[in-house]
This record gives structure tokens, sequence and C-alpha cells, in this order.
């Protein structure tokens, strides 16, 4: 009997999908897409430093009334960043053995220095979010940072971000990973639109616009905090050191 082309079973056309290039990318812009959203969040959230203490408590202490949507997000978040990771050197190792990889909509995103720094520039962001993690949410670099509260006895999220950047050389490596952060999505945010495939020929330059104009909000945006420490224009409470 001649052989009979069999249709793969459901499960192995989806494996077939995760591990083509496109599949890879799909994952990539899925997975950069929700901790970009928690990065957007993030960035206003911490923006209201400036409006003041009160403020920035009262915001930091009511996110942590709702420990199951913390944790929710924590996993998810540590899910993406796992993928994330994982295809990206995948991807990085597949590119440096010259196989050609293409977008969903078409091949053209152009291979700038943001597209060959991308595992650079991702494994300084990596390497930011340990920091920031023993930082200022495990307090193991500053734990004497869990000892400030405000006048209302919550958490003084507000001194302790202050007293972390008022050591210029913290605010060094956050403004540089920040670069890292904003460099990595002018690459990432336009080809997340053109993988998503809202990206076309005509479309393109405008989408390109848009990620690079987002990518500098999120620079300037998360940068002004350090900034605006070093340069005395938020200043620690009174009473507080
Ligand atoms: C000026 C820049 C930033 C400041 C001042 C800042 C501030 C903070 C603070 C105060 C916390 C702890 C909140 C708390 O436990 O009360 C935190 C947590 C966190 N930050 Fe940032 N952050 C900055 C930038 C970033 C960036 C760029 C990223 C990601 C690339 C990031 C990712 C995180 C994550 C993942 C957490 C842990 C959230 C959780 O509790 O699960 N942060 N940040």
């Amino acid at each position: 009997m001649n052989s009979v082309q069999t249709k793969p079973a459901p499960s192995e056309v989806q494996v077939k999908f995760i591990s083509s290039s496109i599949g890879k990318k799909m994952f990539m812009a899925v997975t950069g897409l929700f901790m970009f959203l928690f990065v957007l969040g993030h960035m206003v959230g911490n923006l209201q430093i400036f409006i003041g203490q009160d403020q920035l408590n009262a915001y930091a202490n009511a996110l942590k009334k709702v420990p199951e949507l913390i944790w929710l997000v924590r996993a998810v978040l540590l899910v993406c960043l796992v993928l994330h990771v994982w295809r990206g050197i995948q991807l990085y190792f597949e590119n440096l053995s010259s196989r050609p990889v293409r977008y969903i909509v078409n091949s053209t995103v152009q291979a700038s220095i943001a597209s060959r720094t991308m595992i650079f520039t991702g494994a300084g962001i990596f390497l930011y979010v340990v920091y920031h993690l023993l930082h200022y949410t495990f307090l193991v670099t500053n734990p004497q940072y869990a000892g400030l509260h405000d006048a209302l006895g919550r958490h003084d999220v507000y001194s302790m971000v202050i007293l972390g950047f008022q050591n210029g050389w913290i605010s060094a490596v956050y403004i540089l990973a920040m670069f890292s952060l904003g460099y990595h999505l002018t690459h990432a945010l336009p080809s997340l639109f053109q993988t998503l495939g809202l990206n076309n020929d005509k479309t393109r330059t405008k989408y390109d616009v848009a990620g690079w104009i987002i990518a500098v909000l999120v620079f300037i945006g998360f940068s002004a905090i350090p900034v605006a420490v070093l340069l005395n224009i938020i200043k620690l409470p009174e009473g507080v050191l």
C-alpha cells in the first residue's frame, strides 16, 4: 500500500508552531507584552512619588492589601520572564548560526544596533531586576529600610526610594538599567507590532516611531526619579534619618 499522508494531531501542530521561528517570536511577543504592561503600570505607580509621601505610601500599601492579586501577577511575570529569557537565548544562537529568522508579516525589520544587541540589553535588564528585587522588595541589600514607617504606621516606601537614590552609585546603576530597558524597547516594540500582525508596509514607519517614542518615555519616566532625588527636587520628609 502507498504511503498515506496523515494529518498531524493538534498537539503535534502546536509543538511544531512553538518550536518554529515564528512561534518563538510569538512567544517573545506575548511574554514581552505582559512584562511591558507591568513596567508601564509600575512606572505610573512610581511617578506618584512626585505627588508626595502620603500618595506613594497609600498606593504601595493599598497594593499589599490584595496579596492574591500580587501573587497572581508575580507568578505570571515569573513564567513570562523564564520563557522570554529561554526563547531569547535560543533566537540569539539561531541568528548567530545565520539562519534567517522571519517575522509573521515580512522580514523587513532592519538589523539595527538595537536588534543586534537585544541579548545584551536583555541580560542587563535581567541582572537589574535581580538587584532591584534584593534592593527594594526583599530588602536584602538594605535591611534597614524595613524599619521605615510614616506617621500612619505604613511602610514608608517614599523615604526608602529617596534613601536608595541618594547614593549616586545606586542611581547610576538604575539609570544605566533604564537606558538598557529603553534601548531594548526601541526594537522590541516595533517587533511586537510586527509579530502581532499590526504592522504592514504602509504603517511600519508610524509604528516604528511610536515604539521609539514609548521607549524614550519609559526611560525618562523611570530615570526622572533618581535624577530628581540627586537634584534634591524630591527630599526626605522631616525626621527621617
Ligand atoms: C526608578 C525606577 C524604579 C523604582 C523607583 C522602583 C521602585 C520599586 C519599589 C519601591 C518596589 C517595591 C515595592 C514594595 O514592595 O513596596 C519595586 C518592586 C518591583 N519592581 Fe521596581 N522600580 C523601578 C523600576 C523598575 C523597572 C524598570 C522594573 C522592570 C524592568 C521593575 C520591576 C519591579 C518588580 C518586578 C518588582 C517586584 C514587584 C512585586 O512585589 O512583585 N522596577 N520597585
